[in-house]
């Protein structure tokens, strides 16, 4: 942020706290739905507290989050835990730990996109049991601007005690709070499982059994009576929980999920060339009520971005699909299409705003050129662009720069009305 925002900020407290409760007023914006740009807490509260653990997901409530962010993990012994890495060297300390120094072994896998993971000495979810995993504490990233003071406080989750915070979230502070739990590369953890879609019934079952979802296709529900669930007891009166969205990078998971609830679907892919031109966002629209690329594809452009991750793509079929989208189309298309659209992940303003055309020069892709400088040209550009979610990092400059985003499309409408 612009050091005269901060001072602005600091003045607009006012505006701010009411960011936080309800922006009531009735504004016009781009989104889809005509409402304001829903902030989701990336792994909840990521820039000050270890990532996933229950102090990371009240602090994001406490910020003004809308939506709360997990990522599902499934333990040699089918319970679901929230992580977002498959192995637990870097996220935790599990490395002091004793008793779990038989589970350090060297992996070798290819992802989605053909890049081949090699991960050496590390602790891999789907090799412990949850009381294995119960044993870890959470470290914060050893980044300097990261408070450290939290480490070792906080074990990791369940995907039920997750969702027990998010209820008593709702509670405690008087207001919903959005689920939006992503699967975790499901063809590793439904390995070696009683049968292909267990680790995506389990999250389904799990996601129903707190009423966030109603099951909508044929799960055996009996193969998954060792699943830990706790009792849900009702809400108070006139409070409800949610509303709850999947995600995954997977795209037959995606559908899979689409196909068996009524909860809709993130499309949240990095690379694939299905998210870029005009074809590929129609096959998404079948299954998919929200599309959410990689943000630099709505800067510098896709094929630039592709080209920097040494993406192949074959020009002929390209161009027969539609062409790449132009990235200051990106949003129209996919709202035309029906879909919402939820670009990912807006960093701390200490942290790069990680665009290629700022990093490595690249020309912007779009007829403007527009590359941002800063935070509040990055908020600004996608708020003016439509964004229905942003996942976010540092919720208190994201509601700060929501706010002001909001103070100017009032003065824009006043004028309007006035003339
Ligand atoms: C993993 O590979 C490294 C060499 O790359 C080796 O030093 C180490 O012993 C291996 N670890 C295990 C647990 O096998
Ligand atoms: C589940 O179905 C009921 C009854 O049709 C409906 O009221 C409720 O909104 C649905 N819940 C979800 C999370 O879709
Ligand atoms: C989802 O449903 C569609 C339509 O019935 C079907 O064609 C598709 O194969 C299903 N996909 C998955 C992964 O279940
Ligand atoms: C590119 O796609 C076209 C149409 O599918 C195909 O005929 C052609 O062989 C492909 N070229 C390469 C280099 O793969």
């Amino acid at each position: 942020m612009r050091t005269n925002d901060i001072a602005v900020a600091i003045l607009s407290l006012v505006g701010l706290s009411a960011a936080f409760i309800d922006d009531t007023r009735n504004l016009k914006w781009s989104t889809l739905g005509g409402k304001k740009t829903r902030l989701i807490g990336h792994r909840g509260e990521r820039a000050f507290v270890p990532e996933h653990t229950y102090a990371s997901y009240w602090q994001a409530a406490l910020e003004g989050a809308d939506f709360i962010e997990p990522d599902l993990a499934l333990t040699r012994d089918g319970q679901i835990v929230v992580s977002h890495n498959l192995w637990l060297g870097e996220t935790t300390n599990i490395r002091d730990i004793p008793e779990l120094q038989k589970y350090k072994r060297n992996i070798t896998w290819p992802d989605s996109s053909g890049h081949v993971y090699e991960l050496t000495n590390e602790y891999f979810i789907f090799d412990m049991t949850l009381e294995d995993i119960k044993k870890v504490r959470v470290m914060q990233s050893d980044v300097e601007y990261r408070p450290q003071i939290y480490n070792g406080l906080f074990g990791l989750l369940t995907f039920d005690e997750y969702l027990s915070t998010m209820r008593e979230l709702t509670v405690k502070l008087g207001r919903p709070f959005g689920a939006i739990p992503e699967l975790k590369m499901p063809k590793i953890y439904n390995m070696g499982r009683p049968y292909p879609r267990y680790f995506e019934d389990r999250a389904i079952i799990t996601l129903s059994h707190y009423g966030l979802a109603n099951i909508t296709g044929n799960i055996d529900k009996s193969q998954h009576s060792d699943l830990i669930l706790s009792p849900v007891a009702p809400l108070p009166a006139g409070s409800a929980l949610g509303p709850a969205v999947w995600q995954c990078f997977d795209q037959d998971t995606s559908a899979y999920l689409a196909n068996n609830t009524d909860v809709p679907v993130a499309c949240t892919r990095r690379c694939h060339a299905s998210l870029l031109h005009t074809q590929g966002l129609d096959a998404v629209a079948k299954y998919a009520k929200i599309v959410a690329p990689w943000k630099d594809f709505f800067v510098t452009g896709a094929e630039a971005s592709l080209k920097a991750k040494g993406v192949t793509w074959n020009a002929t079929e390209i161009a027969a699909m539609g062409g790449f989208i132009a990235p200051d189309q990106l949003v129209k298309e996919i709202h035309s299409r029906g879909m919402e659209v939820c670009p990912w992940t807006f960093y701390n303003s200490k942290e790069s705003l990680s665009y290629l055309c700022q990093e490595k020069g690249i020309k912007p892709a779009s007829r403007s050129g527009f590359c941002p400088k800063d935070k509040t040209e990055e908020f600004f550009y996608f708020f003016e662009q439509g964004a229905d979610y942003m996942f976010v990092e540092d919720i208190v400059e994201a509601n700060i720069l929501r706010t002001f985003f909001a103070n100017k499309l009032e003065n824009k409408q006043n004028q309007r009305l006035d003339s």
